[in-house]
């Protein structure tokens, strides 16, 4: 499929997908949204892919929502705008087969947003976060202001909202932003390196995972746990797990199928 601003690259059962308008540092114009949108759906359905790696181009992962493109927007633009970026990055964040950020440097307002959405963080020493959008007059809109409090907490959630500081790399790993800090030059051999820690297992049950997570997250802890248990007996139905479970009884490596 043929993109503007999205590059697509596959190899060893990894997609990485780069964001790649760096003269306006990756900001998301509708345009790149809607790339966005078809590129997930595209690598969402692709059976050669078990892991995707988001990224970007040049210094910025990306710089927020295009800022020119909002201006002039009046209220109801606006909010249909901010549902936009919300749906592309709600599907993002559902999507079973695993999502890694490999934040190579700015991420600020939506770009802060869209690696919140995705399933892990791992951050270049030169990235830097941050919700600067009070500083513009408006709210986080592509739901910063739901995921950035699940993931630091409230009070820190705030500090960063009202404030829009910019926190450097260090900083967002000590908050929880981001999983682990990399030199710049290896980020995207650790992005690999952890996707081909996942790539060696039973796809199924890192879906399966994932799902029970993700909806476990957002519910009581006894509906959570019936999510698992339901999830935990699908599993068997699969042909990795006998696979799995019969390389370790015979002492050897196991082989999965994805099946
Ligand atoms: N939207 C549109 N264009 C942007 C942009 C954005 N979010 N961020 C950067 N750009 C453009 C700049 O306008 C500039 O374009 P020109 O060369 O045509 O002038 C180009 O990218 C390079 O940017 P700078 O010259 O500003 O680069 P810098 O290194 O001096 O500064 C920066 C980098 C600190 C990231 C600065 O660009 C900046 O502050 N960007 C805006 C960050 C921001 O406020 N993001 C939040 C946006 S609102 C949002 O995201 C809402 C939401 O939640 C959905």
């Amino acid at each position: 499929m043929p993109y503007e601003f999205i590059k697509i690259d596959k190899s060893e059962r990894v997609a990485i997908l780069k964001l790649n308008r760096p003269k306006a540092l990756n900001a998301l114009n509708t345009q790149v949204l809607k790339e966005l949108d078809l590129a997930i759906d595209q690598l969402d359905k692709d059976e050669s892919v078990d892991v995707i790696i988001i990224t970007g181009e040049g210094k910025a992962f990306v710089a927020g929502a295009d800022i020119t493109e909002m201006k002039d927007l009046n209220a109801e633009e606006g909010r249909r705008f901010g549902n936009f970026g919300q749906k592309v990055f709600r599907k993002i964040e559902k999507m079973e087969k695993p999502v890694i950020a490999a934040v190579n440097g700015f991420a600020l307002g939506g770009g802060c947003e869209l690696a919140m959405c995705c399933d892990m963080r791992i951050a270049s020493e030169k990235a830097k976060f941050g919700q600067p959008e009070v500083g513009l007059g408006i709210v986080p809109g592509f739901s910063g202001t739901q995921r950035l409090p699940r993931l630091v907490g409230i009070g820190k959630a705030k500090e960063l909202i009202f404030t829009g500081d910019i926190i450097k790399a260090e900083e967002a790993e000590k908050i929880g932003l981001v999983n682990k800090v990399v030199a710049h030059e290896e980020l995207m051999n650790e992005a690999m390196d952890l996707a081909k820690r996942i790539v060696k297992n039973a796809q199924k049950a890192v879906r399966y995972a994932n799902i029970a997570i993700n909806r476990g997250i957002e519910t009581d802890i006894e509906t959570g746990i019936e999510i698992e248990a339901d999830l935990f007996g699908l599993c068997f139905a699969t042909k990795d797990q006998k696979e799995g479970m019969t390389a370790f009884v015979e002492k050897r490596k196991a082989e999965f199928k994805g099946e």
